[in-house]
């Protein structure tokens, strides 16, 4: 079942006009959030960056936080698994043709859930490798827009390749992936670059960062350079479907011992048990 502009229905019967702006322009905003035993993770954080998104494209939010959850809640019932993930999107609705804003025009809000696996074991286990290119997105990379062009054809080079992800850098700088963030680390160091326009302020990211303080693994947040990332001890990626996962080759030259480091095992286990207390203490929303 899914939620399409007030309705649960199958989604085989789920459509949307061919005028809705998501399909001519791309103009709207998405989430992905993921659910552990049928409570979703950081729900709070999701819906104010979904707020923020909604704010750099000048769209008001149709719903409250109350009923989001609420819908949330249904659609998490409505589906089967413990284990999903929610899509959630959002767009300025249908009108005619017209780059200008319509006038007194409902968004189109559709929400979708999706069975979630664990990340498989084998590649936890032996990492993945990914390759690198340039960024050539827009400037506002962190607004969580469906207009996913660029990042489609940057990641299909990492499939084309056999790889995992394409890790993005800007002016020598790097970035985030096509579609998760990267940490690296360099003496020892975990090492993020700072949320600002050029990539997506992650949700994964922060709950990496607060792991990092909570048990004292040495961090900072600074700008990361390309010969920095090529000669890093380790890197990872990160995000709300794949967690964590150490990168263990770059554009085909092994990362460190081309294994996953000692600074990846510590995260992945405190970010599991985080999950699971998580999951333990929250009630399940109703
Ligand atoms: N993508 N950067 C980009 C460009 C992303 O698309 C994503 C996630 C992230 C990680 O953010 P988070 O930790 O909040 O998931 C970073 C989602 C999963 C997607 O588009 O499917």
């Amino acid at each position: 079942m899914i939620y399409l502009n007030g309705k649960f229905l199958p989604i085989e019967q789920a459509y949307i006009p061919v005028l809705d702006r998501g399909f001519i322009f791309g103009d709207g905003v998405y989430e992905v959030i993921p659910v552990y035993s049928r409570k979703p993770f950081r729900l709070s954080e999701h819906l104010t960056r979904l707020q923020h998104s909604l704010d750099g494209i000048r769209l008001n939010n149709p719903h409250s936080e109350l009923q989001w959850s609420q819908l949330i809640a249904r659609i998490i019932a409505h589906n089967e698994g413990e284990d999903q993930y929610l899509y959630l999107h959002i767009t300025r609705g249908v009108a005619k043709r017209d780059h200008a804003f319509p006038l007194g025009v409902p968004p189109t809000v559709f929400i979708m859930s999706t069975p979630l696996p664990p990340p498989p074991q084998a590649l936890l286990a032996s990492g993945v490798p990914a390759i690198t290119a340039q960024d050539n997105r827009w400037g506002r990379c962190d607004i969580k827009a469906i207009s996913l062009l660029p990042n489609v054809l940057l990641r299909q080079l990492a499939i084309d390749a056999r790889t995992m992800e394409t890790i993005l850098l800007r002016d020598g700088l790097l970035t985030e992936g096509a579609a998760s963030n990267i940490f690296i680390v360099k003496d020892d160091v975990l090492l993020a670059p700072p949320k600002d326009h050029r990539m997506l302020p992650g949700i994964t990211y922060d709950v990496v960062l607060e792991l990092a303080e909570t048990h004292a693994i040495p961090h900072a947040v600074r700008e990361i350079s390309e010969a920095e990332l090529r000669s890093a001890q380790e890197i990872m990626l990160t995000s709300s479907t794949k967690e964590i996962l150490a990168i263990t080759q770059l554009d085909g030259e092994p990362v460190g011992d081309a294994r996953p480091g000692p600074v990846f095992q510590q995260l992945n286990q405190h970010y599991q048990a985080y999950k699971a207390t998580m999951m333990r203490g929250q009630p399940a929303l109703s």
